[in-house]
């Protein structure tokens, strides 16, 4: 082990830097050189990378976003991108490569990592949707879920004082993690998820009973995957990006307009969207990237290849990447059957 390269892919997220650094840091120790690589798989596509030293990591743990600055590409669109990839590891001259990413990034790692001898890839999972399989938590998240949570304990005292309802549209794609992390820690009155369509009948007719009560106000907390039951899902934009995904957004609104015409309480509207990917890492996510990165380089140097560093219980341990990509995690309909006992 003389070379090895790391590049971050799909949207960022808070906590990538202390992985790198800790890839770097662990790397030095052991006389390897890290080759960054830009912009995820973009940059082996076209040899875009930087030489990280210990100076270049030392800035970095408390920093949100990447230094190495990431992208949606997809190689496998195009069977030259692959080739380019392919032909860009070896004339690096890497030994290995630390993919860090979520399903797509992670998707394509497991692929040339299997497809290609001599291409050697190890993974440490990412995103604020906590929706990768085969990890307790992906750092990241629980950066979200507070500034999620922040966001929401704000809007209750604008809503209360104005007498509303709120519906607060929160980040995941096709899973309810943040929404219902952060709409439990909020007190939220309502939280919708993906994973269960909602019957707008109930929603309104938790938010009647609140008023009946004498509550003055309510928090609807709605994944931007959230579906209502009978009607579509609600998108941004159809078109699909290259790794084949829909742009979510608009639930909220969508929502908002059909409680006030229900129930006749004005509602507004809140999109908390990039807001939560961005800023400082909580030190959650700078401790479990940290140990994800020290991970991710004892693979290397076991070259134990193919694999991912992932938290099972507190401890973490390496899984086939494979487990990681065949399918999202997402909520389990019991943990939402509980959290819906605190609606109302
Ligand atoms: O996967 C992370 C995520 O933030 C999703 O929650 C969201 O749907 C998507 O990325 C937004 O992507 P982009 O930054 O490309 O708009």
């Amino acid at each position: 082990m003389e070379r090895i390269g790391v590049l971050t892919g799909g949207g960022d997220c808070p906590g990538l830097n202390a992985v790198i650094r800790a890839v770097v840091i662990k790397a030095f120790q052991n006389n390897i050189k890290v080759v960054g690589i830009k912009n995820g798989w973009k940059g082996l596509v076209q040899t875009d990378t930087v030489d990280l030293g210990l100076d270049s990591v030392e800035d970095i743990l408390a920093k949100g976003g990447t230094i190495l600055g990431t992208s949606r590409t997809n190689p496998y669109k195009k069977p030259e991108d692959v080739k380019s990839v392919i032909e860009n590891y070896k004339k690096l001259k890497l030994d290995a490569l630390v993919a860090i990413g979520g399903e797509d990034t992670l998707g394509v790692a497991n692929k040339l990592n299997k497809e290609n001898k001599g291409i050697n890839v190890v993974c440490c999972p990412k995103t604020i949707d906590n929706d990768l399989s085969a990890t307790d938590y992906t750092f990241g998240f629980d950066t979200a879920v507070n500034i999620a949570t922040e966001a929401i304990d704000r809007l209750r005292t604008t809503t209360e004082s104005h007498h509303r309802v709120m519906v607060v549209e929160i980040m995941g794609r096709h899973a309810g993690w943040l929404a219902l992390h952060s709409g439990i820690a909020s007190g939220a009155n309502i939280i919708l998820i993906p994973e269960v369509p909602v019957d707008l009948d109930e929603v309104v007719a938790i938010l009647n009973k609140r008023k009946a009560e004498g509550h003055q106000y309510s928090i609807v907390a709605a994944a931007e995957g959230a579906k209502i039951r009978t009607s579509q899902e609600v998108l941004k934009q159809q078109e699909l990006d290259s790794f084949g995904h829909v742009r979510l957004g608009g639930i909220a609104e969508t929502l908002a307009k059909e409680i006030e015409k229900r129930t006749g309480i004005e509602t507004r509207t809140a999109i908390l969207g990039h807001i939560q990917r961005g800023g400082t890492p909580s030190a959650f996510d700078r401790f479990l990237g940290t140990r994800f990165g020290l991970k991710a380089m004892d693979l290397v140097l076991a070259k134990k290849f193919g694999y991912m560093a992932s938290l099972r219980g507190g401890d973490v341990v390496e899984v086939p990447i494979q487990d990681a990509v065949g399918t999202l995690k997402t909520v389990d309909k019991k943990l939402y059957d509980i959290a819906k006992t605190l609606f109302g």
